[in-house]
């Protein structure tokens, strides 16, 4: 009760120092299904103390409830609340849902309230915790995207209701750099032109597309997503592949993954946006080579369609946009495929809450393909992909056997918010080293197996990796041995990979077996396969090597209760 006392704060905000950092370089803009209006969030923190500040700027409001959660649901929702009662006093708690409005008072208060204003148009609230409150009731900022909602009300009473509610998936530790551009930027578009969408639920649109055609070596230091407001949010990702010299090319647009096998060639992701995604900048030390003998070309645009509704007669003129310049900076850089081989063999049965899929990629098999050393690659960026039951994607990062970092991770990934995110530093890869991605589903909400494959209702398990110096592989990825998986669950021996997948579709899935499948899927040897920018393979067969989840919750003690 005294907590109450002391945070009705009586009009007057106490002064609390300069806790945290003052700029705030991050902001996103928060919108509502209902409103045109939005909110705007901006943000700042420091990773050596592990603490953040955010400000929230709302369309004019007596209370404001700013709400981190891990999912959309209040089931686990941390709170901070803050406004002015009816009789003008300023009032602040942190609080919580669990599964019910309105969001009740925490007993450990964890936050603190910097600024809380008012003018015409606008409301202020600016607030500063710790990443880590050792509270349960608080959600941990660290290396996931966090549900954000902010509901505002014209009284105490907050009122749960779509025209107060604004929503959006942020990444809080995002590592922005602050590019310079030179003025002899030049712009490059590849896009389809009143492509007609498909009336289906899945689609894919693959054309090949012409490099910008330079007289001497440019770097690409940024790329775009070219939006087509007809098509926003129907188009799911745009993937530029670079194509190798024996690549046959295709004028008009065809099934990227139909019966003409023509259009998947050209496996070498370069440039990636999806759904949520935003803009790109290469790192200021490195851009990605045009112009010189052993770039490519060409490339294929893939652009794969979602269209639930099965609206008829779209015309589609997505595509990417690069910027390129002469101004060459200090490396070459590029993307590594890694993760899961997109094959069925990934499968995830039903009902699971948390099924962890992983793929392999053992990086002496890039001195295989290459035939010569190739020095350390310094990684600096990833993007995660996986599909609508992945819950959790991490890029693991191994050497002679040891888990020594990560390359990347989100334990609460968001199919709708996929970003391309700088790591905070720069990391080494030798080559020997093995990079494992593992992909954490949930199938809750469905009826039967779910296996890997480009439907977006399939499931797909890839880490970009971006880094320097570049090399001419597109892919570093494996396939477990399903035959291993199947012998585990007792079923008949196979005689080829279809069959024992048939095997597997027909299980009666219990606990038990969930639990023996996990088991074997982590046991399986794998067939690591390296693909360079021709489609040429090299591959091995090579365990995984010790895989240990990550602990669920950073302190040992907590204050629940
Ligand atoms: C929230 O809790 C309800 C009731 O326990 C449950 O049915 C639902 O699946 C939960 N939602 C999420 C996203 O966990
Ligand atoms: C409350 O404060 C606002 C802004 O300072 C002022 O416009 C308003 O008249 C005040 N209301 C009451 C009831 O004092
Ligand atoms: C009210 O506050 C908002 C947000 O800080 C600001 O953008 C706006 O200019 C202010 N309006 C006036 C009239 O000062
Ligand atoms: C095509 O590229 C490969 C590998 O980069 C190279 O070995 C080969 O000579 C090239 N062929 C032509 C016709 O340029
Ligand atoms: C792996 O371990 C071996 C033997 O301990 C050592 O010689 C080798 O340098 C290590 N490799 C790396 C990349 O550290
Ligand atoms: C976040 O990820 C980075 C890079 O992968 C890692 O160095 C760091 O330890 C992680 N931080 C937390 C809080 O997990
Ligand atoms: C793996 O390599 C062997 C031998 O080079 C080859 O026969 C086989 O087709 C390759 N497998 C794949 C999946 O690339």
């Amino acid at each position: 009760m005294w907590r109450d006392v002391l945070l009705l704060l009586a009009g007057v905000l106490p002064v609390l120092g300069s806790r945290g950092p003052l700029d705030l370089p991050n902001s996103r803009e928060i919108t509502s299904k209902e409103r045109d209006d939005f909110v705007l969030m901006e943000w700042g923190y420091d990773r050596e103390v592990q603490e953040i500040v955010i400000e929230l700027q709302t369309p004019i409001a007596s209370s404001i409830a700013l709400g981190l959660g891990s999912d959309v649901s209040l089931n686990k929702t941390d709170f901070v609340v803050a406004g002015w009662n009816k009789h003008n006093e300023t009032y602040f708690y942190d609080a919580h849902t669990e599964g019910e409005w309105p969001p009740v008072k925490d007993k450990s208060q964890d936050y603190v309230l910097l600024d809380l204003s008012r003018n015409d148009t606008h409301s202020i609230m600016r607030v500063w915790r710790k990443w880590f409150t050792c509270d349960r009731r608080d959600q941990e900022i660290e290396n996931d995207t966090i549900r954000v909602m902010v509901v505002i009300g014209d009284t105490e009473e907050l009122e749960l209701s779509d025209d107060h509610t604004f929503r959006k998936s942020i990444f809080f530790l995002e590592v922005l750099e602050h590019i310079m551009y030179p003025d002899n930027v030049l712009i490059h578009e590849f896009k389809l032109t009143d492509h007609i969408v498909a009336d289906q639920d899945t689609s894919y649109a693959c054309t090949f597309l012409p490099m910008p055609r330079v007289s001497k070596k440019h770097h690409i230091i940024k790329y775009e997503p070219v939006e087509d407001p007809d098509t926003i949010g129907i188009v799911h990702h745009i993937l530029i592949y670079v194509c190798g010299n024996n690549t046959i090319l295709m004028s008009d647009v065809g099934d990227c993954y139909g019966s003409d096998s023509r259009y998947a060639q050209c496996m070498s992701a370069t440039f990636g946006w999806a759904v949520g995604g935003e803009s790109f900048d290469y790192p200021s030390n490195c851009g990605v080579s045009v112009g010189t003998p052993d770039d490519p070309l060409y490339v294929r645009i893939e652009i794969h369609y979602s269209n639930f509704e099965n609206k008829e007669g779209l015309k589609d003129s997505s595509g990417m946009r690069i910027y390129y310049t002469p101004d060459l900076r200090p490396h070459d850089c590029s993307t590594l495929m890694t993760g899961i081989f997109t094959f069925p063999i990934e499968f995830i049965p039903p009902g699971s809450t948390a099924f962890r899929n992983y793929g392999l990629c053992n990086t002496n098999l890039l001195e295989t393909m290459l035939g010569r050393p190739i020095p350390d690659l310094t990684v600096t960026t990833f993007l995660l992909h996986g599909h609508l039951t992945a819950r959790g994607l991490r890029i693991m990062h191994y050497r002679n056997g040891t888990l020594i970092g990560s390359l990347g991770e989100d334990k609460k990934y968001d199919f709708s918010f996929q970003q391309v995110r700088n790591l905070p530093r720069e990391v080494t890869v030798k080559m020997g080293d093995q990079i494992v991605v593992e992909c954490t589903s949930s199938t809750m909400d469905r009826e039967g197996n779910t296996y890997g494959g480009p439907s977006t209702l399939n499931e797909m398990c890839i880490g970009f990796v971006f880094y320097y110096p570049a090399i001419p592989v597109a892919s570093c990825w494996s396939l477990m041995d399903i035959h291993y998986v199947t012998n585990a669950l007792g079923l008949d021996k196979a005689d080829s990979i279809m069959d024992a997948i048939l095997n597997i579709d027909a299980v009666e899935w219990d606990d038990e077996k969930k639990k023996i499948a996990q088991k074997a899927v982590m046991e399986a040897p794998h067939l690591a396969v390296v693909e360079n920018r021709e489609g040429r393979r090299v591959n091995e067969t090579s365990p995984l090597p010790p895989i240990s989840l990550p602990p669920p919750f950073h302190c040992e003690d907590d204050t629940l209760d």
